[in-house]
């Protein structure tokens, strides 16, 4: 009993110790498990603990060159080094929001004649993602931010999940870090 005693503690302390060592070296797991699951299908993921706020992962031109950048739809604000909703405040003043000019790479803030949250559409005020400015259309749109263009449109409404909406995104939006930082190019522009 005594000797099945200290191999028990003999057990305990080394698991401890193993977990120990792993939290110090901080084993890269997250990434590895990236590109284990996305080698064939290589498109941007969700994945905080290594993006900052409002980035996905992003495959790149190599198999191991994986880099974070804006989500679709927000735009990188060098000034801040972070990225931002475009058409809403932001980083901007109280009165302003966050826009992308046609042919532009430097996203700029610009008086917003609406409230935060409200964009002109028509020569009203309307709420970024409300269904009314959008009437019959099928399937029912919200009005929102065109990522490819970076324009407020009606935007279908895309039933499948957010994991599957990402796989059809491009993968260089104008805006984006890359882009703000001569990294890609977008195809639009
Ligand atoms: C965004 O705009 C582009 C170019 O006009 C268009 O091809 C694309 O379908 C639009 N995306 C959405 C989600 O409406």
């Amino acid at each position: 009993m005594f000797y099945y005693n200290i191999l028990f503690i003999i057990f305990v302390l080394s698991v401890k110790s193993a977990r120990i060592l792993k939290d110090t070296i901080g084993f890269p797991e997250s990434e590895e498990n990236v590109n284990l699951v996305n080698r064939e299908n290589r498109h941007p993921i969700y994945l905080p603990s290594l993006c900052g706020e409002n980035e996905l992962y992003y495959p790149g031109d190599q198999k191991d060159d994986w880099i974070c950048d804006c989500r679709p739809g927000y735009l990188y604000y060098p000034e801040k080094n972070s990225c931002w909703p475009a058409f809403r405040r932001g980083p901007c003043s109280s009165d302003e929001h966050l826009v992308l000019r046609l042919n532009s790479v430097i996203p700029i803030c610009v008086t917003n004649p609406c409230v935060d949250g409200f964009v002109m559409w028509k020569g009203r005020c309307e709420r970024l993602g409300s269904t009314g400015p959008c009437p019959n259309e099928f399937p029912p749109a919200v009005l929102w931010i065109n990522a490819t263009t970076i324009t407020v449109e009606c935007i279908a409404l895309n039933f499948d999940n957010r994991y599957d909406t990402y796989t059809s995104i491009e993968m260089c939006l104008p805006g984006c870090k890359r882009h703000v930082q001569s990294m890609c190019v977008p195809r639009i522009m």
